[in-house]
C-alpha cells in the first residue's frame, strides 16, 4: 500500500485559499505559476472523517484512480495530475493531496430555472456513458458533485467530480 512517503512533493504551496469543504474533503485552490497549463485544485481528505492516514490515501488513491480512467475514457471529469504530497501554510506537516484541474462552472442551484432541464439532460447522458462503462457511481447527482458550464444563455455541458466511493463492476 502507498504511503505518503512514496508520493512526489507538489512543491510547496504558497498560496491556498480553502475552495469548498465538503463532508469528506476540502478543496484547495493553488497558486499556479505561468508554466501551469490550466487553473489547479487539491482534494486532501478531512481528519474528522477517517481514522487513519491510510485510510485517507486509501479513498484518495481510488478518487484519483477513477478520475483518471473517467478522463482517458472522454468522460467529461477535471484533467487529473496526480497525487501528491503537499506542504502549505495550513498544513503543519506534508499531506497526500490529489491535484486536479480546477473547474470554472455553475453548480445546479446557480441555475436559472429554465436551465435546469437541460441541466439534468446533460448530467444523465454522462453519468451514463460511466455507467456503460462499468463504473457505479455513487454520491453523483445533478445537484451534487457537478458543475456546469454555460455558453451564452444555454447549459453547454457538465463536469462531474467526487469519486472517491466509486467502483468498478467486477
Ligand atoms: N476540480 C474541481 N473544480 C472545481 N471545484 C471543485 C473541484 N473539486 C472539488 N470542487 C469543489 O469542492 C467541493 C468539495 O469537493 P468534493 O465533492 O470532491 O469533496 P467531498 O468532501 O467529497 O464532498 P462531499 O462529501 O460533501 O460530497 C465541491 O462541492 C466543489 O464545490
Ligand atoms: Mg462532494
Amino acid at each position: 500500500m502507498t504511503s505518503i512517503d512514496d508520493l512526489p512533493y507538489f512543491g510547496h504551496i504558497t498560496e491556498v485559499k480553502v475552495f469548498d469543504e465538503g463532508g469528506e474533503g476540502v478543496v484547495y485552490r493553488l497558486s499556479t505559476t505561468p508554466s501551469t497549463p490550466f487553473p489547479l485544485c487539491a482534494k486532501v481528505m478531512g481528519l474528522s472523517m477517517y481514522r487513519s492516514e491510510n485510510d485517507r490515501l486509501f479513498r484518495l488513491e481510488n478518487e484519483a484512480r477513477v478520475n483518471q480512467s473517467l478522463y482517458e475514457a472522454g468522460i467529461s471529469v477535471p484533467r487529473p495530475v496526480g497525487l501528491f504530497r503537499l506542504l502549505s501554510p495550513v498544513h503543519s506537516s506534508p499531506v497526500p493531496g490529489f491535484v486536479r484541474e480546477c473547474i470554472e462552472g455553475r453548480t445546479y442551484y446557480q441555475l436559472f430555472s429554465w436551465q435546469k432541464e437541460k441541466a439534468v439532460k446533460v448530467f444523465e447522458e454522462e453519468r451514463q456513458k460511466a455507467i456503460e462503462l462499468d463504473f457505479i457511481p455513487e454520491d453523483c447527482y445533478p445537484t451534487k458533485n457537478c458543475l456546469y458550464t454555460v455558453k451564452g444563455w444555454s447549459v453547454e455541458r457538465v463536469t462531474l467530480f467526487d469519486f472517491s466511493f466509486w467502483r468498478k463492476r467486477k
